[in-house]
């Protein structure tokens, strides 16, 4: 007897709230994900991530809204009626069982049949490497060995959607790298809806076919990878994704022509008529302080003679080898909202410390990454050229991007 195909099904959050006491860790959450799809939910710690996705598992109650998984509304379904798997954070096998056992553990609680076992974890441990590893103990086994042994588990099940909750956060960074490609890839064969909790921007951008974005209990955006990447929403999106974050710096747009400039400090950074009439509502922000993007990737050496530039003094550089990272500290505020402190709590403190002595010495320091091998000396000025094309810009009062 073989083991049935798994059939996936759509996850769809319709207005979903979670309140517990007083805390409202999930509000109004409308997100759907579709059949097949991987799915990453990202943001800082106690956004809500593990709240949403326990309350697909059925192991929290929803305060109010619904979720379907498929086409019915399971707020009300027991969690073993649900056909859905969790990979938990602190996954536990055990110690005494074999992988085999460990994998087959569920199954033969639920008595299913001794054939069927076989087939399912052969299956299994096939889609995840583990074939030969069958009748090895959890200590003889490495760190990424033990995980899939864990999603082995879910997998064995046949479900319909599998939930993980940053199951690669006990990994050192090596095997980090290593497990996110073989999740997704495991993901793809088995083409299984999936719902992928992490707080580590890298796993958002590499892993998942979209992204959404939380803070607070808030969905910020939805989109695929690269899109929330190119054209985030508002600002938080905009420092939470990307490494190193994007710069921000506070700037007044002064209307030139049919052009228009962006003025820092006291430097004027040329905005195209192009790149203007991309973005007909920047013209109504003129006169006004908004708030400038400029991504460490879109500044580049000024040697090929590249215009606009930007002027500052190198505070510091960090050879990568392949690039160079120079911090450029710039005569001009930093944007420092609440969104852009959430956004970098979740690098650092250190992090929120330093936008705060940049807030309160109204100077900026901008990271370019730069594709040269020749350090600039500290403490000297520099100029850096910028991809006026790949500029950003939010309004300062919503935190809004602009872009209509
Ligand atoms: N059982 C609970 N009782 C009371 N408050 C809770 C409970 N579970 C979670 N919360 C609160 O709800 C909010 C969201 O928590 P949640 O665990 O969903 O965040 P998270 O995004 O998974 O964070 P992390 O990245 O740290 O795992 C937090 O403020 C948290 O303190
Ligand atoms: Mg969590």
């Amino acid at each position: 007897m073989s083991a049935p195909a798994a059939v996936s099904a759509s996850v769809t959050f319709d207005s979903v709230t979670k309140v517990f006491d007083n805390v409202e860790a999930v509000r109004d959450l409308s997100l759907d994900v579709r059949e097949g799809e991987f799915m990453v939910l990202v943001g800082p710690s106690g956004c809500g991530k593990t709240t949403a996705l326990r309350m697909v598992a059925g192991l929290e109650d929803i305060t109010s809204g619904e979720i379907l998984i498929g086409d019915r509304v399971v707020n009300d379904v027991d969690p073993r009626g649900r056909d859905v798997a969790m990979v938990f954070q602190n996954y536990a096998l055990y110690p005494h069982m074999t992988v085999f056992e460990n994998i087959a553990f569920g199954l033969r609680a639920r008595h299913a049949p001794k054939a069927e076992i076989k087939t399912r974890v052969e299956r299994a441990s096939k889609a995840l490497g583990l074939a030969e590893l069958l009748e090895r103990k959890p200590r003889q086994l490495s760190g990424g060995q033990r995980q899939r042994v864990a999603m082995g588990r879910a997998i064995v099940r046949n479900p319909r959607v599998f939930l993980m909750d940053e199951p690669l956060s006990n990994l050192d960074a090596r095997l980090r790298v290593q497990m996110r490609a073989e999740v997704a890839r495991v993901q793809r064969e088995l083409g299984v809806t999936t719902i992928y909790v992490t707080h580590d921007q890298v796993e958002a951008m590499t892993m998942g076919d979209r992204v959404a974005v939380m803070r607070g209990g808030v969905l910020q955006q939805t989109g695929e990878p690269q899109s929330v990447f190119d054209r985030p929403a508002n600002l938080f999106v905009a420092s939470f994704i990307g490494s190193p974050p994007m710069n921000l710096v506070q700037a007044r747009l002064d209307a030139r022509g049919d052009g228009l400039a962006a003025v820092v400090g006291d430097q004027d950074v040329d905005v195209p008529a192009e790149v203007a009439a991309a973005r007909p509502a920047l013209r109504r922000h003129a006169g006004r302080t908004i708030g400038l993007g400029i991504r460490p990737e879109h500044l580049r050496d000024a040697g090929d003679g590249s215009r606009p530039r930007i002027r500052g003094t190198v505070r510091a550089t960090e050879a990568l080898g392949s690039e160079l990272l120079v911090h450029l500290e710039v005569a001009a505020e930093p944007v420092f909202t609440d969104e852009v402190r959430d956004a970098a709590a979740d690098v650092d403190a250190a992090a929120v410390e330093r936008l705060e002595s940049e807030a309160m010495e109204r100077r900026t320091l901008l990271i370019a990454r730069l594709e040269t091998q020749a350090r600039p000396p500290a403490d000297e000025p520099l100029e850096v050229g910028i991809d006026t094309r790949r500029l950003h810009f939010f309004d300062l009062d919503t935190g809004l991007a602009i872009y209509g």
